[in-house]
């Protein structure tokens, strides 16, 4: 069996879990790592059997020997590293989101066109059971036109998570809060049900809870190029995590997805079986990391090349400038009328 040399960049939260998920796919073998801070790249290569330690990206692009890269960085690394990744003609899966924002984003895709090299990012919930039969109902019309989508991420993060790693607090190096980092997965899946770019918006965001930059509420409203109305509720400060859910609304069915107690959809009003995710794999992330390898050793379809991670950014680009450009005020509110 062919396998991918894969060397894992970032060595932190998420490349943690990747590594060990990726020991239950026999097509990938981590090769080498690389992390700015050392101790935690060696340890990362001892807890997970990794030869080849780097603590420089362009060391590890110059000297290191394997076949892609996984990408497990801050927001703000992903665009140069990826365009030196091309430049070196590396395959690259990235972590998501595809980069900060969508010029970033454009320029990277238009560059792997270009140089013909693969890049894939890790929304993973393609992979995920409940998402994925959800997406193929949109897209096979089993719902009929879909005129609206409700998503709601009602998580939370404690101090720990921008003390663990406060490139998440500044808006120059992660982009966003909850909306890009959280509330994108989801935002992610249904853009990719509809196949359809977004053309308007409206939002809110504030940042309840922490002293930070970045956003820790966000609440929007996309209108798509088809006219569907897609709202999304996305936050890091729930008093206790909640399920997420996707409602999705069309003309002849609805369908209904909770990622808890495990991931799940129901349809109503409409009678479809729901297609399995390809490929094996208990987890999403197993199957989308399986996915990435196959993509690039067999050339088998992978669900998310970056170019079809393009619409998400443009969607939380859009929802960011609505909120900050301002709404509509309401110049004469009769209620405070009957007050006074
Ligand atoms: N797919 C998911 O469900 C999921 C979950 C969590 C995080 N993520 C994504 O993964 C990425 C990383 O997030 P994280 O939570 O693991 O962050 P983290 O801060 O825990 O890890 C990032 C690592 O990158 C290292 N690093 C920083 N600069 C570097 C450089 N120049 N060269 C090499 N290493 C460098 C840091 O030292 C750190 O170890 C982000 O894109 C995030 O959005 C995805």
């Amino acid at each position: 069996m062919k396998r991918l040399e894969l060397a894992v960049v970032g060595c932190g939260e998420i490349a943690g879990y990747a590594a060990l998920v990726s020991k239950l796919i026999p097509q990938i073998r981590l090769a080498a790592c690389c992390d700015v801070d050392s101790a935690r790249a060696q340890a990362f290569a001892r807890r997970h059997g990794i030869r080849q330690v780097f603590t420089d990206y362009a060391d590890l692009l110059a000297r290191g020997s394997f076949d892609s890269l996984y990408l497990a960085v801050p927001h703000d690394l992903h665009s140069p590293m990826i365009l030196q990744a091309l430049e070196a003609g590396k395959p690259v899966l990235v972590e998501k989101p595809l980069a900060r924002s969508l010029p970033e984003g454009l320029e990277i895709v238009e560059m792997a066109a270009r140089r013909g090299v693969k890049v894939g990012v890790n929304y993973q919930y393609r992979y995920d059971s409940g998402c994925y039969a959800l997406a193929r109902a949109v897209q096979s019309g089993s719902l009929g036109r879909v005129h609206s989508i409700r998503i709601n991420v009602p998580w939370r993060r404690t101090q720990s998570y921008f003390d663990a790693a406060p490139w998440h607090k500044t808006l120059a190096r992660s982009g966003g809060g909850t909306l890009l980092t959280q509330g994108s997965h989801f935002l992610d899946v249904a853009l990719w049900a509809l196949d359809e770019l977004p053309v308007s918006a409206v939002g809110y965001t504030a940042s309840p809870g922490f002293e930070v930059e970045v956003e820790t509420l966000a609440h929007g409203i996309l209108q798509t190029r088809g006219g569907t109305l897609v709202n999304i509720a996305s936050t890091m400060v729930a008093a206790r995590e909640q399920a997420v859910t996707i409602e999705v609304y069309g003309q002849t069915g609805t369908a209904i997805y909770h990622d808890l107690p495990f991931p799940s959809v129901k349809f109503v009003g409409a009678r479809i079986k729901p297609q399995r995710p390809p490929g094996w794999g208990l987890h999403a992330l197993q199957r989308s990391l399986a996915g990435f390898a196959r993509w690039v050793l067999e050339d088998d379809p992978f669900l998310i090349p970056a170019a079809s991670a393009l619409p998400v950014l443009a969607a939380v680009d859009a929802l960011y400038r609505a909120a900050q450009t301002g709404d509509i005020t309401l110049a004469h509110n009769p209620f405070d009328e009957e007050k006074a």
